[in-house]
């Protein structure tokens, strides 16, 4: 039996999520959805259908990010394949599991099960993920959490999507659709300080190509994903956000590590490290 995982994350959280489902369900092809510099017709061609396919995202202003919507478009289709999804969070899944219901039924495909998997915040402009021993604790709890249903998703279970509470999906599914429109120029918030060195990380770790550095300097080009990729692994916590980020402690998993996001992206980008 093969497994096939698609996977995007900004700071590690999906993609730990992934390896944790990949682990528990055996035989498993992790792969991510970003792959900027590549043709798209070269991004999504499976050798063998497989038998089993997860979809494993950050949650994104309550929804679904747009990068994962396009990914899906191009993603090959298998109906007769077990569709399964991760949408991992802060606790705000929202309606988010509904939404990629919804839109892998407008391809043909069955959602058979989609779970809310909780970790620690990387938004940091509303602040930092919280104490060590609380993300720790979380981690844990999550990671249960994956060897219980990955059990049902081996045996290809149906269980129905979940969703956040009532109160969450009247409040934030607007606000999905209000913001959906104006994440691409949200990066004009960003800014660096004096610590940047010009070593061009944050270009690599960009899914969608958006930094360059021009004079030296990286300057973003409106094209963002809001991913926080760029912010959270930069090496000399140059880049700020907004005028509260100087003070807030940066985040990434821990089990995952610069590489890790880099090789997520290859190849590298037009412009060399220094
Ligand atoms: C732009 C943006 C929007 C986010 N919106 C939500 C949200 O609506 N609900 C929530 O619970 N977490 C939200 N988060 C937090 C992330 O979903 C969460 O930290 C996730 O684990 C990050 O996964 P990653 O490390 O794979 O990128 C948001 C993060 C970003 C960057
Ligand atoms: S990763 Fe940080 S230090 Fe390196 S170029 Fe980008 S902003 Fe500057
Ligand atoms: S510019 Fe930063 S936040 Fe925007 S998509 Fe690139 S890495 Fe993510």
């Amino acid at each position: 039996m093969k497994t096939i995982i698609y996977y995007y994350t900004g700071t590690g959280n999906s993609l730990w999520t992934a390896r944790q489902f990949a682990a528990e369900i055996g035989d498993t092809e992790l792969r991510s959805m970003v792959q900027p510099d590549q043709p798209a017709n070269e991004t999504n061609v499976v050798a063998a259908v497989p038998d089993i396919v997860g979809i494993v995202f950050p949650v994104h202003m309550w929804g679904i990010p747009h990068l994962v919507l396009e990914f899906l478009k191009k993603m090959e289709k298998h109906p007769s394949c077990y569709y399964f999804a991760a949408g991992v969070n802060a606790g705000e899944v929202s309606r988010t599991l509904v939404q990629l219901k919804k839109v892998l039924a407008s391809y043909g495909l069955t959602l058979s099960s989609a779970f809310d998997i909780v970790l620690p915040s990387n938004y940091i402009p509303w602040g930092g993920p919280g104490p060590v021993e609380r993300q720790q604790a979380l981690i844990k709890i999550t990671g249960e959490k994956i060897k219980q249903v990955a059990a049902m998703i081996k045996m290809k279970e149906k269980y129905p999507v979940e969703k956040g509470p009532l109160w969450q999906r009247i409040i934030f599914t607007p606000l999905y659709k209000m913001t959906f429109g104006v994440i691409a120029k949200m990066d004009q918030d960003f800014w660096v300080d004096e610590k940047c060195n010009a070593c061009g990380v944050c270009l690599k770790v960009c899914p969608v190509r958006n930094i360059v550095l021009q004079a030296e300097i990286p300057v973003w080009q409106h094209r963002c994903e809001q991913c926080l990729s760029c912010i959270q692994w930069c090496p000399q916590q140059a880049i700020q956000y907004g005028k509260k980020t100087p003070g807030y402690e940066r985040y990434h998993h821990p089990e995952v590590n610069l590489n890790d996001i880099i090789n997520a992206i290859s190849p590298s980008p037009s412009q060399p490290e220094k």
